[in-house]
């Protein structure tokens, strides 16, 4: 009896470790995350039955006992090294000349190319292919024994597997993913916790927790990036082929690692992953270059603390510090007030920086921020800037509290907040400038009326000449009168007008799209054209009946029926129709000509034979609800050339993925 038990928890431990294995050393899961629970928790319930079995490397036992005080010193046994920075161009190719200078000059040189992962150093030590020990660098000689911590990474095997040596110390980075990240960020937000600035400073606190529970709720990972010492297995000659020898043996590396020649190669390297930095799943700060041949390597040797034969080559910093001047309200399209930062110009993200959103008054009093504070900005991607935290030792005497204004800054209407949320709002609707102005930008814009030539700086410039006052202004506009406004032609001005004319031909779900009601996004206002098929029935319609339409919700329905209620909006539709916006009638289609109704597609990346624009209007008329974030409800993903965090999603939540080419057979075909 206890033989076969025995037996087959073995079985269960190493199915578990090879499913682990494929999902995060292959890189190729093998079964589902449903799955995997349930094997664990078999096998969790016979080590319940039988504790004689249990084994300090079985899965299971991951999260060891808390310690008591602070983590014991640990003496590296190899020290670890720090490596150079290059910020440019100009100083990658003074490294590429040292080494030239002592190596044969070798112009197609085999350089590895691998992220720099923003995380914490780690040392692993396996003796008899079992985790034995792990370790923080510490000051490079002398580290801190983390090795409880450790075990709860699941990416880190407890044993190795395959023609390992007999004693080995590898080195990697232990990071938090940006999923990981925002998830646990978020609930302690939920908790009204502190969260955590950065996934670094993440994973450097979970890492130093005491209690081994805490750390393995925190889903950190590692790459392995280097080898300490290795006795007992010849090791291949190459970085590169160590790196496979490493995962050989289960250890983890990330799949961003290329073998390259020559520097114009790392170049090319540096701007790939640049590019595709907000997509990749963890935070990295640069690339790291490392000469690929061992011996070479050994020839170069060190200088000081890092290696002369490798070197990180830095992206900008996406965080900067600098003073915060002045904080300034904005009014927005529905009067949300929102208070905008303006800075010291700092160059941060690759750009020079002066405003930052603050989002709403709970940010500042999160914040604790005050004018004349120094603060720590960020601005990763295309993000808009934002003000990450406070450096509150360096508030001058004279900071300035920030409090929310009482008067809309525009029209002097009185600001209220709304029941249970954190936006005030101007209650001036469309007699405040500033919101008309903003109804109007909304109006133009390229998925509501698509008026081309129409951006927002010609919207305020003609707002600012009193030129227009509501939307059906715009097309009430003439020539004459546009050529009044700075740098506008004849040429121009003809254009514009032909625009207009020519945008007053549109569908009945932009139209409502259009007119700016609060919450009415573009699924929404498709779904009000399809189900009521035109606007006086729209107009007509109770919150109790709206509410019976798919997908709408009671705010918006109470969003829909005051924005009819207001004589104002009304008449202003009036005008439009009158002044000759127009749509086909709307007939409700059946179900044969809406193939897809009911199903959620999401796009993304960018597509050859039409825009991501075109894709969605094609798809939305077949019924389709087209979604700009995949979730569990996400029916399909569409994704081309560039996909990115979408892509990984789905495949995370093992949504059907399509390309471009399927995509347009399924547009032929319905
Ligand atoms: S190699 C002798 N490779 O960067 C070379 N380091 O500034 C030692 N790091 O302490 C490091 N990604 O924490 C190496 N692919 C990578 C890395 C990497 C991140 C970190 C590591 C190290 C620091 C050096």
């Amino acid at each position: 009896m206890t033989e076969s038990v025995s037996n087959h928890i073995e079985q269960l431990r190493k199915t578990i470790n090879d499913h682990n294995h494929a999902y995060y050393v292959l890189d190729d899961p093998t079964i589902t995350d449903i799955e995997y629970d349930r094997l664990l928790r078999e096998l969790q319930q016979l080590e319940e039955q039988h504790p004689d079995l249990i084994t300090p490397d079985s899965p299971t036992q991951r999260v060891g006992a808390k310690a008591d005080s602070a983590f014991a010193e640990v003496e590296h046994l190899v020290p670890m090294l720090s490596l150079d920075n290059v910020f440019d161009e100009d100083e990658l190719s003074q490294f590429a000349r040292r080494i030239n200078e002592r190596l044969e000059n070798d112009e197609n040189r085999a350089i590895v190319c691998e992220p720099k992962l923003d995380g914490l150093a780690v040392s692993l030590l396996y003796e008899k292919g079992k985790l034995v020990q792990a370790a923080t660098r510490g000051d490079g000689r002398i580290g801190e024994n983390i090795t409880q911590n450790v075990r709860t990474i699941k990416s880190v095997p407890l044993e190795l597997r395959g023609n390992y040596p007999d004693k080995v110390e590898v080195r990697g980075e232990v990071f938090m993913t940006k999923a990981s990240f925002e998830s646990i960020n978020e609930a302690a937000r939920a908790n009204d916790e502190k969260v955590f600035a950065n996934p670094r400073n993440a994973a450097a606190g979970s890492l130093r927790q005491l209690d081994p529970a805490i750390t393995a709720k925190r889903n950190l990972s590692i790459y392995v990036y280097s080898l300490g010492l290795a006795d007992g297995v010849d090791l291949a000659g190459s970085h590169y082929d160590r790196l496979q020898q490493i995962k050989s043996w289960g250890l983890p590396i990330c799949p961003e690692v290329k073998l390259k020649q020559g520097f114009t190669e790392c170049l090319e390297y540096y701007h790939d992953i640049l590019n595709r930095r907000d997509d990749l799943p963890y935070e990295i700060d640069g690339v790291v270059y490392k000469v690929d041949d061992i011996e070479d390597q050994e020839q170069l040797g060190f200088v000081a603390r890092a290696p002369r034969w490798a070197i990180a080559h830095k992206f900008p910093a996406q965080e900067e510090t600098t003073v915060l001047e002045k904080v300034d309200f904005q009014v927005g399209r529905t009067g949300a007030i929102t208070p905008v930062a303006r800075l010291q110009p700092v160059f941060v993200g690759g750009v020079t920086v002066s405003n930052a959103t603050l989002h709403n008054m709970d940010e500042i009093n999160r914040l604790d921020v005050h004018e004349g504070d120094t603060v720590i900005i960020r601005r990763a991607g295309d993000v808009i800037p934002q003000v990450m935290s406070v450096i509150k030792e360096r508030r001058p005497k004279d900071a300035k509290a920030i409090s929310m204004l009482t008067e809309c800054p525009i029209c002097q209407s009185p600001v209220e907040r709304e029941e249970d949320q954190a936006i005030y709002r101007c209650t001036g609707g469309l007699f405040c400038q500033a919101q008309r102005k903003e109804a109007i930008k909304h109006f133009a814009s390229r998925k509501a009326m698509n008026i081309d030539g129409l951006g927002d700086k010609l919207v305020e410039q003609m707002s600012e000449a009193k030129l227009i006052t509501s939307i059906a202004d715009l097309y009430r506009l003439t020539v004459e009168q546009l050529i009044t406004l700075e740098r506008m032609g004849e040429k121009s001005a003809e254009n514009l007008i032909n625009a207009l004319e020519k945008s007053k031909q549109t569908t009945l779900a932009k139209f409502i799209y259009s007119l700016g009601i609060r919450e009415v996004g573009e699924v929404t206002a498709q779904t009000l054209a399809v189900e009521l098929n035109d606007i006086d029935t729209v107009k007509a319609s109770s919150e109790q009946e709206l509410v019976a339409l798919p997908d709408i919700g009671p705010i918006v329905a109470k969003h829909i029926v005051a924005f009819f209620a207001n004589e104002e909006n009304n008449k202003v539709i009036a005008d439009l129709i009158e002044l000759g916006v127009n749509w086909p009638k709307v007939e409700k289609p059946s179900a044969d000509e809406q193939p897809l109704l009911g199903k959620t597609i999401v796009l993304t990346g960018s597509f050859e034979a039409m825009s991501r624009n075109e894709a969605k209007d094609k798809l939305v008329a077949l019924g389709a609800k087209v979604s700009g974030s995949v979730s569990a409800k996400t029916d399909l993903v569409i994704a081309g050339p560039g996909a990115g965090s979408k892509l990984k999603k789905a495949q995370e939540l093992k949504i059907e993925v399509a390309d471009e080419e399927q995509l347009i057979a399924l547009l032929n075909n319905n």
